[in-house]
């Protein structure tokens, strides 16, 4: 196989090295697994309206997102357990991530410490994931060391409050290789998710830990412990936007979790024009899942995402080649979102418009 080019590529290369166990956790969605192809195939049934004679000589892809200026409109989502694709895991991303001028956003559930990760990017621009769990001071331990180490977001995840049935994880047995572990929570033995006897461990790990009664409520509880803006990552529903809204979050990630937690709901393109309406730029949006081309940065940009997040295919780069196989799938996707940009009229991120993208049957009219 000669040097990838595009995501796909990269994918393809992981299929072929990652084993059983890490390959079959990070690409699963959950059930039959139709919302995750979805993911993907919801975009292609966009299109995009092109505009012309509109000078894209110098283009400037950057973005004003949470207040800080990034170089483009495409981030790191967050994926536990990242050293299962390299020995470097998140510190090679979220390097990657630093160099490329974008966010990386660390998982609670890190094989990478968030100090580790503090040190190896200091200059990047780093997110939180939050998980709530049923002891309050383990959660604000968390929060506070994300704190400490120059964290400038928190991303609590709120589609998960137990996880979804990921077949191949429960038949893999799937645990976390015996020399990993998870680093935030060193010497815990409750956090040990190396050995399963029934099913996958990590799911057992999270019916156990994970606080199931969270309610919105909860938010005013986290706003309390800290000064940090809050992103809730997963709402599909409109609802649920206005209320995130009124709890006083500044951003809401429209997200299905990559497909992995409830097979059928919707890709999360198809939910994101109807919450952008809803949120009416009252907060930030931004959407995750199935992006893989830059030209689905441009239609979800088009649709009212302000930025769009990556997950697999980070960890795609990371098993090619760590911080450099990251690295090339981040300017891999730039190039081509710049490409389509220019080719489509647009010299800068405001040029694009909701009009320039419609759902294909528009043109069955
Ligand atoms: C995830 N996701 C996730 N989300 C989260 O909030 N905390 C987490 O620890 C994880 N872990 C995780 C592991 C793996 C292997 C995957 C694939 C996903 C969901 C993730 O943040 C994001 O929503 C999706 O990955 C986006 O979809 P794509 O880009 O993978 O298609």
């Amino acid at each position: 196989m000669g040097e990838p080019i595009c995501i796909r590529d990269f994918e393809q290369y992981a299929y072929k090295t990652l084993p059983r166990n890490a390959l079959d956790y990070y690409r699963s969605g959950a059930g039959q697994q139709e919302t995750l192809a979805n993911n993907k195939r919801a975009y292609s049934n966009y299109r995009i309206r092109p505009r012309c004679l509109r000078n894209v000589d110098k283009r400037d892809l950057s973005v004003t997102i949470q207040g800080e200026r990034i170089s483009m409109p495409i981030g790191i989502s967050p994926t536990a357990m990242q050293k299962m694709a390299h020995p470097d895991g998140e510190c090679a991303n979220a390097k990657a991530a630093q160099d490329m001028g974008t966010i990386f956003t660390l998982s609670t559930i890190s094989t990478s410490s968030i100090e580790e990760v503090a040190k190896a990017a200091p200059r990047g621009i780093k997110w939180f994931q939050l998980y709530i769990y049923k002891d309050r001071e383990v959660t604000k331990q968390l929060v506070w060391r994300a704190e400490r180490a120059g964290f400038i977001a928190l991303v609590l995840t709120v589609d998960a409050p137990f996880f979804g049935l990921r077949l191949a994880d429960i038949r893999n047995k799937f645990a976390l290789p015996p020399h990993l572990s998870l680093a935030n929570f060193q010497g815990n033995k409750s956090t040990d998710i190396t050995k399963s006897t029934d099913g996958s461990s990590l799911s057992a790990y999270v019916n156990s830990l994970f606080d199931q009664t969270i309610e919105w409520k909860d938010i005013a509880w986290l706003k309390s412990i800290t000064k940090l803006p809050i992103i809730v990552k997963g709402v599909l529903n409109p609802e649920d936007a206005v209320t995130a809204i009124e709890a006083g979050v500044a951003g809401i990630l429209v997200s299905n979790h990559g497909a992995r937690q409830v097979d059928g709901w919707p890709a999360s393109i198809e939910a994101l024009p109807e919450i952008a309406k809803a949120v009416g730029g009252r907060v930030e949006v931004y959407v995750d899942g199935g992006v893989t081309d830059g030209t689905d940065v441009f239609k979800a940009l088009a649709l009212g995402a302000k930025m769009v997040f990556m997950g697999r295919p980070a960890l795609w780069g990371l098993a090619h080649s760590g911080e450099e196989g990251v690295k090339k799938v981040l300017n891999i996707i730039k190039r081509e979102f710049d490409n389509t940009c220019a080719i489509s009229g647009c010299a800068r991120i405001s040029d694009i418009t909701p009009s320039m993208v419609v759902h294909k049957s528009y043109y069955a009219k």
